[in-house]
């Protein structure tokens, strides 16, 4: 049910919020739906242990989160060396690799997991899989650079199948923008291969700013269940 998704949700994200948040950390905000219940506690931990933290943020929603939170905000350019970043993510395999994106965030979620010791991934226990595209069916989201959207997903087509389409808003409003200013391409993919090796190829398009698939970068991951229980995977 939804209350048993969300339950499982916040009970990730309370437990990886107690895992791995300390004292005086520069903190990495994630976007989505998740990290709503982590921000919610750090906040009551900062408040209850008087915890000294700088929060930077990875989109305009994870910037409105840690304000509206009274958290301190700070940036890449003040702080580019991260103890932790904390994120939501839409599928992740037994590898933990992820695909990340589904609500639009990834670039700005890609370049602070990179500047961060540590990537700590919270999602419902539907997401946890074996290989990508199990429950997730969406594909891999693509930030890209919008007068490039044609051609970067026709190659995409043509060099690894599926099928590449670009996020609309809605008929009327158009494509989706990215706190980047860009657009998203999806792309369905056949079947699970090489994320590496398809990352790479993906990143190689001229016009691709990003790609949600986040390889080699989670070292671990919260999965909650309906009931509150979690998992951890490293
Ligand atoms: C935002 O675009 C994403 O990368 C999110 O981290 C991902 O979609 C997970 O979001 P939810 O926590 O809302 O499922």
């Amino acid at each position: 049910s939804m209350d048993g998704i969300q339950a499982g949700k916040k009970a990730a994200a309370i437990e990886a919020v107690n895992n791995h948040i300390k004292d005086n950390y520069i903190v990495g905000i994630g976007s989505g739906t998740t990290v709503v219940s982590a921000v919610d506690r750090i906040a009551e931990r900062v408040k209850e242990e008087k915890l000294k933290l700088v929060c930077i943020p990875t989109s305009f929603q994870a910037k409105q989160l840690i304000i509206d939170n009274n958290l301190v905000l700070g940036t890449l350019e003040q702080y580019p060396e991260l103890d932790v970043a904390i994120d939501g993510a839409d599928e992740v395999d037994i590898d933990l690799v992820c695909i990340k994106g589904g609500g639009g965030c990834l670039t700005q979620e890609k370049i602070i997991a990179g500047c961060a010791r540590e990537l700590i991934l919270i999602a419902d226990a539907r997401k946890d899989v074996e290989t990508l595209g199990t429950t997730w069916t969406k594909g891999v989201p693509i930030e890209v650079v919008g007068m490039a959207y044609k051609p970067v997903l026709l190659q995409i087509m043509k060099t690894l199948g599926g099928t590449a389409q670009l996020r609309m808003a809605s008929k009327k409003m158009g494509p989706v923008v990215t706190d980047n200013g860009n657009f998203i391409i999806d792309w369905i993919f056949d079947k699970p291969g090489n994320w590496k090796d398809i990352n790479t190829t993906l990143q190689l398009i001229p016009g691709v700013v990003e790609t949600g698939l986040f390889v080699n970068m989670a070292k671990y991951a919260y999965f909650g269940q309906p009931d509150g229980s979690v998992g951890v995977k490293h």
